[in-house]
């Protein structure tokens, strides 16, 4: 199990040593959360502080889009450090398009659901993705409570990769937790993001150590 701390919960007046103690922790992405104020109602960060946190980490980066026409920043974001990215099905019309253009550019590929959109969308997708973002929250802010309808959509989107053998990671982001992570792995999610789950907490090691337990 991949744990991916979304830093959007951290204390952004120490953001360096907040990546250093998930690093240390054993966090394996750090999760970034673009919002636009358009697809979401709220504004957190662009390429320009992507930048500044690539230099402050040796992890990998996973920027979240959730911003309308992100067909236009893919460029900016991975030349700012993104090393994975993730665009809303629920915002491009050219699919496709977007994940040939991720991937030429040598960047994980993935598409990111919310929670009322059905899998059917993105299915024909799959194959061609590096990993689909199942969000388990309505996205905009992070301490939200974890909807368990969402289970279910984790456990198709499952069956169908491995039923046609595709290398799609499923990562499930939203109001998760160490109450929660256990239900989360066993529906067959390969990667956790946690953003309260982790920086809200008091000690993150063990925090991060909990999630990524969960499977047993
Ligand atoms: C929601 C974001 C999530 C979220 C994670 O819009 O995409 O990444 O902030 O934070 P928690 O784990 O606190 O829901
Ligand atoms: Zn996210």
């Amino acid at each position: 199990m991949k744990i991916a701390p979304s830093i959007i919960a951290a204390d952004f007046t120490r953001l360096r040593s907040e990546i250093k103690k998930v690093e240390n922790a054993g966090a394996d992405l750090i999760h970034l959360d673009i919002m636009d104020g358009v697809f979401v109602p709220n504004i957190t960060f662009g390429p320009m502080i992507v930048e500044a946190i690539n230099r402050m980490t040796e992890l990998e980066l996973d920027a979240h889009l959730m911003i309308v026409n992100p067909e236009n920043y893919y460029e900016r974001f991975i030349e700012s450090g993104a090393d994975w990215i993730s665009f809303h099905i629920e915002t491009v019309a050219d699919v496709k398009k977007s994940i040939k253009f991720l991937k030429e550019k040598k960047c994980r590929a993935g598409i990111a659901i919310n929670p009322e959109t059905p899998l059917k969308k993105v299915l024909k997708f799959i194959e061609e993705l590096d990993y689909l973002l199942i969000m388990s929250v309505h996205p905009g802010f992070y301490g939200q409570k974890f909807i368990p309808e969402v289970l279910k959509k984790i456990e198709q989107a499952r069956e169908y990769i491995d039923k046609n053998n595709y290398k799609c990671l499923v990562q499930v982001d939203g109001g998760i937790n160490g109450d929660n992570a256990g239900r989360v792995a066993r529906s067959g999610a390969d990667i956790l993001v946690a953003g309260a789950g982790v920086f809200k907490t008091r000690d993150y090691k063990k925090a991060i150590r909990s999630l990524k337990c969960s499977r047993t």
